[in-house]
């Protein structure tokens, strides 16, 4: 049986700003990476809430492999996105269309992925493939930080909040994503309930973590009471400093802490060019 060789790697590993985001280069991960590499790479994420990994060559099916290296990855949220014969993998084009054949902004609004599931997303991985000339960054900003900068009453309240979450809140601001309208509108979901403070499994911190647009409310208060309360916080709480903009390269793969952060796309690109990135996310703990 031939054994491959892993690969010798001249990683690199650069820290962007003082309160997120790293650089790696210096690994080609369509080979197989060694025990170390791979926990290297855990801890950049880790200790830096996103991560870009520049230069890749992948396939789909590389990409999917690269996943792994992040976690168990898992089905799609929209699996009708996915290429053949991969659920966990999504073509993320901005030419998809929604069930009435109308494209979607997806990404356009602050939000954290899957937090109306039972266990959301811990990592979220994409791979640049084809991109506008200019604009389309996603940016990323730091909810450990934005709770750490809060005042010592406002974090205890906010420690003790839950929040219910559904696909699309009936009084979401931003009911942009018209795949999850139309999942709503046929029947919805049991509400998630999970708490608005966090614990990250891993880093030993807590956070601010919710999606404004899946909260159906917080406990003890209206919907609309809910949407109000969440964006006066983020008013608060997301800052130049704690924010990074990510402007894409291709062969970039841009991945962050799900569970440690809130991220939007921006929607200055001229919209008839194509920019298409593979997804994937990996399992994380039961919010608690
Ligand atoms: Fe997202």
């Amino acid at each position: 049986m031939q054994v491959q060789e892993k690969q010798k790697t001249t990683l690199q590993i650069r820290k962007i700003s003082p309160h997120i985001g790293c650089e790696v280069t210096g690994v080609d991960l369509r080979q197989s990476v060694d025990a170390e590499t791979k926990a290297q790479l855990n801890k950049a994420v880790l200790d830096n809430v996103c991560m870009v990994i520049r230069d890749q060559h992948l396939t789909p099916e590389e990409f999917a492999r690269v996943a792994e290296l992040f976690g168990e990855v898992q089905d799609q949220d929209h699996p009708k996105y996915s290429f053949p014969g991969l659920p966990t993998i999504k073509r993320h084009s901005n030419y998809n269309v929604d069930p009435n054949g109308n494209r979607i902004k997806e990404g356009l609004h602050w939000h954290t992925d899957g937090a109306f599931r039972d266990q959301p997303p811990k990592f979220t991985l994409l791979y640049a493939v084809e991109l506008p000339d200019a604009g389309g960054n996603t940016n990323v900003v730091n909810m450990r930080a934005a709770y750490r900068s809060l005042p010592e009453d406002l974090r205890r309240r906010l420690d003790a909040m839950k929040t219910n979450n559904v696909r699309m809140g009936s009084k979401a601001r931003f009911r942009v994503n018209t795949n999850n309208v139309a999942i709503m509108a046929q029947g919805g979901q049991v509400p998630n309930q999970h708490p608005l403070v966090r614990s990250i499994d891993g880093t030993g911190e807590k956070g601010l973590w919710f999606n404004p647009n899946t909260v159906e409310n917080i406990v003890g208060m209206d919907p609309e009471e809910s949407q109000n309360f969440l964006y006066d916080l983020m008013d608060k709480v997301i800052r130049p400093e704690f924010t990074y903009s990510h402007q894409w390269r291709l062969g970039d793969i841009f991945m962050w802490d799900n569970r440690s952060s809130m991220h939007k796309v921006n929607f200055d690109y001229d919209w008839n060019q194509h920019r298409l990135h593979y997804h994937a996310t990996t399992r994380g703990e039961r919010p608690n």
